[in-house]
């Protein structure tokens, strides 16, 4: 049973099923009596549970962020949430539940990808730029790591592969928007696109669930991937100082906003066309896996989007697939 299903349940109904603690936390009642308040997961969503009544000779210490728990209960709503009742929690052993249930994987072909994308580095004629761009992608430590990452934990590709899968996307815009406007300079836009996120190999950690990192929480990907960039620039020998005052620019501002996480707003043409590209490709992106786990293969109104602020319409078929990837790429 997905997160998703419990939603499809009515109130008194009993559930089971395997989730990721994501969070745990031993409360007391008022007569002093503890009881455990969770956040699980899988890969369709989160939801709060109580082990409201555990029995008294139960070890509440035992489970931690991370575990793997079989639950069962019966469906409750506190405040409009769901928060359903426990009656039985325990950390179930390796083997007994499909990690695949808990982390999903990128539905565009990876390897296919990450062939397009070297494509697309050998496309830059800029010399300086190409070179730091193959001292990223000829770097098979780096590129092991890069093809795994993804590009978030909950907002918008989640997945394995998550990271080439989102990067790809913000190139081919970018692409689209510099054959259209020729006073941005190409190379430095594709260049950017590329880079703007590899802090994230960084930034997050995959295990049975995605997870931050302590360096991802404290210093955030926009930083290590100026760092990470900066770094590789040093190697080069005459790297233009105002080339690389440019493309940190762009990977610094990428969120846009102040709000957002950018420590500077775009003050370029290709850095307002960077951020532009970034919020597009999330967005409809974090559309799509929002659809899907609301309304999974069904059609109609999901419930208020946190980023949209509003219920989101969708009577259509979420479409990926080898064929419409290799397609769209290929025009590259
Ligand atoms: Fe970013
Ligand atoms: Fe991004």
């Amino acid at each position: 049973m997905f997160v998703r299903d419990l939603y499809k349940l009515p109130v008194g109904a009993p559930f089971s099923g395997y989730f990721v603690i994501e969070h745990v936390e031993i409360k007391r009642h008022r007569t002093g009596e503890p009881f455990l308040r969770l956040v699980l997961s899988d890969k369709t969503g989160t939801f709060t549970a109580l082990w409201w009544k555990p029995p008294k000779d139960a070890d509440l210490s035992i489970f931690r962020k991370g575990d793997v728990v079989f639950i069962s209960g019966s469906i409750e709503y506190f405040n409009g949430q769901l928060q359903p009742k426990l009656s039985e929690i325990r950390v179930a052993s390796p083997g007994e539940y499909n990690p695949q249930k808990f982390i999903c994987e990128t539905k565009f072909p990876i390897e296919e990808q990450f062939t397009v994308l070297l494509e697309i580095i050998d496309s830059v004629e800029n010399p300086y730029l190409k070179r730091l761009l193959e001292s990223f992608f000829y770097d098979d430590k780096f590129v092991e790591k890069f093809l795994k990452t993804p590009a978030g934990k909950t907002i918008h590709h989640a997945c394995i592969g998550g990271l080439l899968e989102h990067t790809l996307g913000v190139v081919e815009i970018c692409e689209t928007v510099s054959r259209r406007y020729k006073s941005i300079d190409r190379d430095l836009l594709i260049t950017a696109a590329i880079l703007h996120d590899v802090g994230k190999v960084h930034e997050y950690s995959v295990g049975i669930s995605i997870d931050r990192t302590t360096e991802g929480i404290l210093l955030g990907h926009l930083y290590m991937s100026c760092e990470m960039v900066a770094f590789k620039i040093a190697e080069i020998p005459d790297f233009p100082k105002s080339l690389k005052t440019k493309l940190l620019h762009c990977i610094l501002s990428h969120h846009g906003e102040y709000e957002h996480g950018s420590p500077k707003k775009p003050k370029t043409l290709e850095a307002v066309t960077l951020a532009y590209a970034d919020a597009l490709d999330s967005r409809v992106k974090g559309f799509e896996e929002f659809v899907e786990r609301e309304l999974g293969s069904g059609k109609g109104w999901t419930k208020r989007h946190f980023a949209f602020e509003v219920p989101i319409f969708f009577d259509g078929e979420i479409k990926y697939g080898e064929e419409d990837g290799k397609e769209e790429s290929s025009n590259l």
